[in-house]
């Protein structure tokens, strides 16, 4: 069932348990590491979910003061835009690159990937963080931290402050969450799974 049925059957409860229930119906545990969302996150996106997802995030950090969102192509740009549309602010999306020609205009970090054993450098054109911003990050998983540490220090670079993290899916086993709690970032997370152990999707306790 598409996402926007259900959504809208549920008179008074939990929106997000619904995306409990997606995570549930239609994830893929394709080993105990990795969850495969490619229907309504990764490759099919389920626009009613994502406005939804931009609604928690804003009401998440409406105590916040926020002038921009960034997140990194390609599955973050939807639940960032739903949230920058949500926040009315401009959303930015760091590009990812093998490797390039160092130019003075951008800002530049390294990001690798255990889940595919790479190294990117993600790039943001210095003119859209300024000193002073206040930029909300979002992206669709984290689970070793490394995405959303290199965004965090671009946004440092820029001389602008992490407002806090939002991330759709937290793969709490994985070290990302607790490294960047304790690094100092607030860091939201809609859906927290403490396992994929036999083929299964178990959530942490919180949740
Ligand atoms: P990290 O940033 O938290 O350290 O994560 P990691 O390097 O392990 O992840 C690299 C890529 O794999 C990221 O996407 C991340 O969102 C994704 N990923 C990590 N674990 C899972 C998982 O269990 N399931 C799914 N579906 N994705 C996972 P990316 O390479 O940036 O891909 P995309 O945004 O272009 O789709």
């Amino acid at each position: 069932m598409y996402f926007t049925e259900e959504w809208n059957v549920i008179k008074g409860g939990s929106k997000l348990q619904l995306l409990k229930q997606k995570v549930l119906d239609e994830g893929i545990v394709l080993s105990n590491q990795v969850l495969k969302v490619d229907s309504f996150l990764n490759h099919q996106m389920d626009p009613v979910l994502m406005k939804e997802v931009g609604r928690e995030f804003t009401r998440r950090f409406a105590g916040e003061e926020l002038n921009r969102v960034l997140t990194i192509e390609s599955s973050g740009i939807a639940p960032g835009i739903m949230t920058a549309l949500e926040l009315e602010v401009p959303m930015i999306f760091a590009r990812k690159q093998k490797s390039l020609t160092l130019r003075d205009d951008i800002f530049v970090e390294k990001v690798y990937s255990f889940t595919k054993q790479e190294t990117n450098e993600i790039t943001v054109a210095k003119k859209f963080i300024q000193p002073g911003d206040r930029v909300l990050i979002i992206d669709d998983f984290l689970a070793n931290g490394e995405a959303a540490f290199g965004l965090a220090r671009i946004v440092e670079q820029a001389g602008a402050t992490v407002a806090g993290i939002g991330i759709v899916i937290e793969k709490a086993f994985q070290p990302g969450g607790r490294l960047l709690k304790e690094a100092g970032y607030r860091v939201e997370s809609l859906v927290r799974v403490a396992a994929l152990d036999d083929g299964k999707v178990t959530f942490a306790d919180q949740d």
